[in-house]
């Protein structure tokens, strides 16, 4: 084909790629957003492009253009995440889930623009949980019986009682992917921001079946490309 960076490792494989931040209306003109830049998972489905496969990346908001030669599904709030990647998982060889999703959702979304007023109390937001979108592609997996794997993200930071590392391998198990890419984030000991909107990325690549953790560091592409070999050599295509 030409293609100097075609390795068709994927080639043909059908791969969905969630990118991005999930924005939960408040009102109108107002929502709950987080920091994800869309970055990370824009180089994931470039590199699973190069290397072949089909790519369907479901997105919400991203600072970045998306890719070229991909199908694009464009959402907004968490609920509809799920609705788009439940249904394109269904006929996905790989599901990979970049996209940070937010956890809460406000209980209620004002019709109107919600206003300053001197005679009400300050207004409370009040949240509730947003369903597990990951852990219900691990169950419509095994309900369905797929051939199907799928890879998590999390982005981690660690504390007095735990580090990183622990509280990502206890999240592998709740989630029940197949491999977890796993960094550090907030700010590095210097203060400034490790992963955020920022073009390179630490990771780890932690697997549920116990396989040895893969290191990968660099540009966001070198860790998409180390992800997509990943996902490959499990997929017996490499
Ligand atoms: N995720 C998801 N649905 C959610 C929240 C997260 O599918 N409602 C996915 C993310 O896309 C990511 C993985 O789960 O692939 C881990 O996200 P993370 O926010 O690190 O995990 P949580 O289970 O939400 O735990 P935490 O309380 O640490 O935020
Ligand atoms: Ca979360």
């Amino acid at each position: 084909n030409g293609g100097s960076r075609k390795t068709g490792k994927l080639l043909g494989k059908r791969v969905v790629i969630t990118a991005g931040g999930t924005r939960e209306p408040l009102d109108p003109v107002r929502f709950l957003g987080n920091k994800s830049s869309g970055k990370q998972g824009v180089a994931l489905a470039e590199a699973a492009v190069d290397a072949g496969a089909d790519v369907i990346l479901i997105h919400g908001h991203m600072d970045v253009a998306p890719p070229q030669n991909v199908k694009l599904h464009s959402i907004q709030t968490a609920l509809e995440l799920r609705a788009a990647t439940l249904s394109a998982a269904a006929g996905a060889d790989v599901v990979i889930m970049a996209a940070a999703v937010a956890d809460f959702r406000p209980a209620s979304v004002s019709m109107g623009k919600i206003k300053k007023r001197d005679d009400v109390a300050d207004p409370v937001i009040s949240l509730v949980r947003n369903p597990d979108i990951l852990v219900e592609v691990v169950a419509h997996r095994s309900a369905q019986n797929l051939s199907q794997l799928i890879v998590g993200f999390a982005a981690e930071t660690g504390d007095a009682d735990c580090d990183a590392r622990s509280y990502a391998e206890a999240k592998l198990k709740r989630k029940g992917c197949d491999l977890l890419v796993v960094n550090e984030v907030g700010p590095d000991e210097d203060g400034a921001e490790r992963v955020f909107g920022q073009e390179s990325n630490t990771v780890e690549i932690i697997a549920l079946d116990g396989a040895e953790p893969v290191h990968a560091a660099g540009s966001k592409r070198a860790v998409a490309d180390a992800v997509v070999a990943l996902v490959a050599e499990r997929l017996g295509t490499s």
